[in-house]
């Protein structure tokens, strides 16, 4: 008999074996109509090809070229004319008409998809949200962004914002004075969506004027505050915050009080600073950001 017979019998014996074992493993046949099937159609894939692979193996070893040879040659290497196998012709000029198919009303173009489901469904929550809560009064809006408070920002800043003793930053004042301090120092550019220049460190070097600085800005700028008040403009701050803090567009946030732009660059960004990392908060949409700003600058003027 053909060796090529014996390994392939030995070949369709191994493959039955492996299936047995494979589907013993998952909890065996269990009397299943469809894994009978699949292992009968498992049986003559692997006898069809055997069959198909040892023919042509033979085919090899026996044949020799045959037919006309075109004129043209490459370094002696000639090439037959012969036609095109009808079967190749039909499956590659198939494949294409299917592949067309395939692209535009076959699988992936019309799928259903979990992740399009999930974009739908929010997309039309949000519509609701946004047709719901058009026009806010403040005090809607106050509500609305302490309980956007208690849920995203308690967590560190504390269910009164006091800031968990250090732990995030005390949200009833604007700043404190050690973070004033740090940004001197150090600079900033965390808010590059809203202030894409940032702030230079080092604009005052001297100790006193830098503490003098902290507490004008962290106590909001008192008037008879006259040391203060002159470290700020030596270190040219006036030219970038304003004379009182007030904040220029683009430029530099307002710094004697909390106002909607800053709460939501901060949220957009996120924010490193003296304390530590603050994460951006993406997932919150605009009229919950108008909400907890409003919420924000309300307790910081104690309200
Ligand atoms: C070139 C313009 C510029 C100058 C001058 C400048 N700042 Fe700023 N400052 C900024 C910008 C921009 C930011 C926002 C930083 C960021 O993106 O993180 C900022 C942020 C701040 C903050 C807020 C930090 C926080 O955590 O919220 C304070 C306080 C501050 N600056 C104080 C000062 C003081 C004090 C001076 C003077 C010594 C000064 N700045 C000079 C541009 C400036
Ligand atoms: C993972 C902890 C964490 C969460 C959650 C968090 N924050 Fe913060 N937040 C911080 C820290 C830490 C700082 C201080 C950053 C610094 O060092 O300046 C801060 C600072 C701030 C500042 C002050 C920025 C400044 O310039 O001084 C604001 C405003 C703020 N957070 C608002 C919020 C709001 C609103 C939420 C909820 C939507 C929130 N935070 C959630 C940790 C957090």
């Amino acid at each position: 008999m053909n060796k090529l017979y014996v390994v392939g019998a030995l070949f369709v014996a191994a493959m039955l074996g492996f299936t047995y074992v494979a589907m013993d493993i998952k909890g065996g046949m269990n009397g299943d109509i469809v894994n009978m099937l699949a292992i009968a159609g498992a049986v003559v894939l692997v006898i069809v090809s055997v069959f198909v692979v040892t023919k042509y193996v033979r085919q090899m070893q026996s044949d020799t070229a045959g037919g006309e040879l075109a004129e043209e040659n490459w370094d002696s290497i000639g090439e037959y004319k012969n036609p095109l196998p009808m079967g190749w012709a039909i499956i590659f000029l198939g494949l294409i008409v299917w592949a067309g198919w395939y692209f535009i009303v076959g699988y992936p173009v019309n799928a259903y998809s979990q992740i399009g489901e999930y974009n739908e469904d929010s997309a039309k929550a949000n519509a609701k949200f946004e047709e719901k809560y058009t026009s806010l009064t403040a005090e809607e809006l106050h509500n609305m962004g302490e309980s956007v408070f208690l849920v995203n920002c308690a967590p560190c800043h504390g269910l009164d914002a006091d800031g968990m003793n250090g732990k995030a930053a005390n949200l009833h004042k604007r700043i404190a004075e050690d973070s004033v301090k740090h940004v001197v120092n150090n600079g900033a550019n965390n808010l590059k969506t809203t202030f894409p220049g940032g702030m230079p460190p080092m604009l005052l070097q001297d100790k006193a004027q830098i503490d003098a600085v902290a507490k004008y800005v962290a106590n909001g700028f008192k008037a008879d505050d006259a040391a203060g008040k002159a470290a700020f403009t030596a270190g040219t701050c006036n030219s970038c915050h304003g004379e009182n803090g007030e904040g220029m567009p683009s430029v530099a946030p307002k710094i004697n009080g909390w106002d909607a732009e800053m709460v939501s660059t901060v949220l957009k960004d996120g924010k490193k600073g003296a304390i530590g990392a603050m994460p951006a908060f993406t997932n919150l949409n605009a009229t919950q950001v108008k909400a907890v700003s409003t919420y924000i600058t309300d307790i910081s003027k104690g309200e």
